[in-house]
């Protein structure tokens, strides 16, 4: 694994926000490969030195065996209180109706621990990663309500000794879609790196995978902060030619060059490509389809600036600042902006 770098004020707000019982789950959105499964796996790492009478877990929602739900946080000692604290949990689970899918998941823990009680941990942080893969976008608004459920019975029982903080991580714009019209959930943003940061990984990346590597301004050009991308190209010799082609074969390029010019949206597109703000510059339906479309295909991000609901917990979680040259407008970004190539390339071969 790549040595971390940078996220310090994402730890540090991560930190103050379990300091007490947040109103509501957390739902982290960002690009794919931005780095959320690590920022938050850094955090449940040091929950433990930032409060010493808590508990992190960081639960892959796409598993469900125990042993593997815990991973980030059992190192052996702690693991009795883990149990302790999912016994704890479903204790509050009782209390409002988990929805079903993670209801299930949490039965099968339930089972095996149900015998448990209230342990040591009193404070715990939970991180649902891979939401949206495990429960299916159409989940998203019930599961993310039994998780408001188990935080508000908390709140209400005003009963300090129980803390329990959720956080959701997940790539999906269309996921972000759903619940911004829900009161129950809060939205939080974690984008691609900062320059500084990314030229720190890049460097690092350098010593490990040595050999000719395209200049850094080059990188940051193409990836704009995205360590994914970063990773992929120095596992491909930092060929930049196969690293495109790979991402445009996995990234479904084509396919949605086809569709959008099935749906007369290619030369719509095209100028999207150049300034991604056009997407929101008139009332045209045809906009709103091509929105929808790049959305969907998670190539481009909505970014909801302080109107929308749930976008109160503020820095460093606000969407990204606006960047002409990264593809990041004011109300939409593209999630890397290679991608505004590799869809250009798309259009005018087919
Ligand atoms: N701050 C960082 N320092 C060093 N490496 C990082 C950092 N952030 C992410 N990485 C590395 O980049 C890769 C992608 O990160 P990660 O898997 O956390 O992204 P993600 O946002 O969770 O992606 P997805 O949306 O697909 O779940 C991983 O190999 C990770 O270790
Ligand atoms: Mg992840």
């Amino acid at each position: 694994m790549l040595p971390f770098v940078g996220r310090r004020a994402e730890l540090e707000a991560v930190k103050r926000y379990n300091a007490g019982q947040m109103l509501m789950p957390l739902f982290v959105f960002g690009p794919e490969g931005c780095g959320k499964s690590r920022l938050f796996r850094e955090a449940v790492r040091r929950f433990r030195e930032w409060y010493p009478d808590g508990e992190a877990l960081l639960i892959d929602a796409t598993v469900d065996d125990v042993d593997r739900v815990f991973a980030a946080s059992s190192d052996d000692a702690r693991r009795e209180a883990v149990e302790e604290l999912v016994g704890a949990l479903s204790q509050f689970a009782g209390a409002g109706p988990l929805s079903a899918p993670l209801g299930k998941l949490a039965a099968r823990l339930y089972a095996r621990l149900a015998k448990r009680v209230y342990g040591r941990a009193r404070r715990a942080l939970i991180v649902v990663d891979e939401f949206v893969g495990a429960f299916g976008v159409a989940d998203v608004d019930r599961v993310t309500k039994g998780m408001y459920h188990v935080t508000d019975v908390s709140l209400r029982e005003g009963d300090r000794d129980r803390i329990v903080n959720f956080f959701v991580l997940t790539s999906e714009g269309e996921s972000r879609r759903r619940l911004a019209r829900h009161s129950y959930v809060w939205q939080a943003y974690v984008w691609n790196l900062p320059r500084g940061d990314f030229e720190e990984l890049y460097y690092r990346v350098r010593e490990l995978r040595p050999g000719p590597a395209p200049p850094f301004d080059e990188v940051w050009r193409l990836y704009g902060g995205n360590p994914r991308a970063l990773e992929e190209l120095a596992a491909l010799g930092w060929d930049t030619g196969t690293h495109r082609r790979r991402l445009a074969m996995h990234r479904n390029m084509g396919a949605t060059a086809d569709l959008l010019g099935k749906r007369r949206l290619a030369s719509l597109a095209l100028r999207v490509v150049e300034d991604v703000d056009y997407l929101h510059s008139g009332e045209e339906a045809e906009l709103l389809d091509l929105a929808n479309i790049l959305v969907r295909a998670n190539l481009v991000a909505e970014l909801p600036r302080g109107i929308e609901l749930g976008t109160a917990v503020g820095s460093p979680f606000d969407p990204p600042p606006a960047d002409r040259e990264l593809g990041i407008g004011e109300r939409y970004a593209w999630q890397i902006p290679i991608y505004r190539e590799l869809l250009r390339e798309a259009l005018e071969g087919s």
